[in-house]
């Protein structure tokens, strides 16, 4: 397929996004209009080539610092509206029928922003979002790996005490390096037996261990990234015997430097082949410069996809969601149909 035909058809078919970050979905305009309230007297084209200085990092903690500078610059919980309604136009754009999306408040609530204000702009937004085109947003909380154990549990009591059906789950971004999973188990375990769903990213920064600690200690369903998954044939086949789903982001890791150079060497090949259920995601367009359905382009272009496989890829966005069984059979119909 040429690739302006593979765009046409794939922003038709029905598709679900599970590592996505919220904050990093604005897009570049809405960053610049921030930039600019920030220092004002300063020009358009002078705040995109100071945002733009900000996207150059070397590997995932500088990557990380960039992305709180990012908050920053949000200045109220008013300032989600704006995010959401980016978030609006890249589902349409992108053909997306159903997303899960992280949200991490750690900074926010470090500047002061009320926590219970910044869920009840989740539940508007999310709702304003399905009123406009149809599709579910829900949310992961990102408890975070970089502030320390006892700021992830603040995270959890608060979200705790502001439940939303919204608000599904909470997952576990941040700095793989310095927040090793043992630290987070019991914050894992707590959300687990008040309902909640869990994925961690793992194996993003560290070796395979640290996604066996994902799965072991903190139990989740998912795994973010699970790039090191690649060093450890026990492990892969671990992840298909539970049934464990990878969310991808290749483009993210080719960002942030560690393992893979390139999306020629990184594994999702691999994965794929060894009957692990993969599925395609963008972790932060605003960064990368990169939205859903170029993920999908560049497996098919430069990793090695058929259409056909792409097609079980994007059947696993929906059975690696937290829908419930029904849904997710209703999606891969439509998927189907859509496919013709
Ligand atoms: N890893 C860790 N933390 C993050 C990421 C990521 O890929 N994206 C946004 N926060
Ligand atoms: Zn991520």
């Amino acid at each position: 397929m040429e690739k302006a035909d593979f765009y046409d058809f794939f922003r038709k078919i029905p598709k679900a996004e599970l590592h996505l970050h919220i904050e990093a979905v604005i897009s570049f305009d809405s960053i610049n209009k921030f930039y600019m309230r920030k220092f004002p007297g300063i020009g358009k084209d002078e705040a995109a080539r100071e945002i733009k200085k900000l996207f150059t990092y070397d590997n995932l903690d500088g990557f990380i610092q960039a992305y709180l500078q990012i908050q920053e610059m949000y200045e109220s919980v008013a300032d989600f509206d704006l995010i959401f309604s980016d978030l609006k136009d890249y589902i349409v754009r992108n053909g997306i029928s159903y997303v899960e999306v992280f949200a991490a408040p750690s900074a926010f609530v470090k500047k002061g922003f009320d926590f219970s204000a910044m869920v009840e702009s989740y539940s508007r937004n999310v709702r304003k979002v399905k009123e406009e085109t149809g599709v579910d947003v829900r949310i992961l909380i990102d408890v975070s790996r970089t502030f320390g154990a006892e700021n992830a549990e603040k995270n959890l009591q608060l979200l705790l005490a502001n439940r939303i059906p919204e608000i599904i789950g909470i997952g576990l971004g941040g700095s793989e390096s310095k927040g090793p999973c043992r630290d987070f188990g019991a914050v894992f375990e707590k959300a687990r037996d008040n309902g909640l769903f869990t994925v961690a990213h793992a194996g993003e920064d560290v070796d395979a261990f640290s996604i066996w600690d994902a799965i072991d200690i903190l139990k989740v369903s998912r795994v973010g990234h699970g790039v090191t998954a690649f060093q450890d044939e026990a492990l892969m086949k671990e992840l298909v015997r539970r049934g464990i789903a990878l969310e991808s982001c290749p483009m993210s890791n080719v960002f942030t430097k560690r393992y893979v150079k390139s999306l020629s060497e990184h594994p999702l090949r691999k994965f794929f082949d060894e009957g692990i259920m993969v599925t395609l995601n963008t972790d932060d367009p605003l960064f990368f410069g990169v939205e859903l359905v170029d993920e999908y382009w560049n497996a098919y272009s430069q990793m090695g996809f058929s259409a056909a496989e792409l097609k079980e890829i994007v059947k696993n966005s929906f059975r690696a969601s937290f829908l419930d069984e029904g849904r997710k059979a209703r999606f891969c119909a439509a998927v189907d149909e859509a496919w013709g």
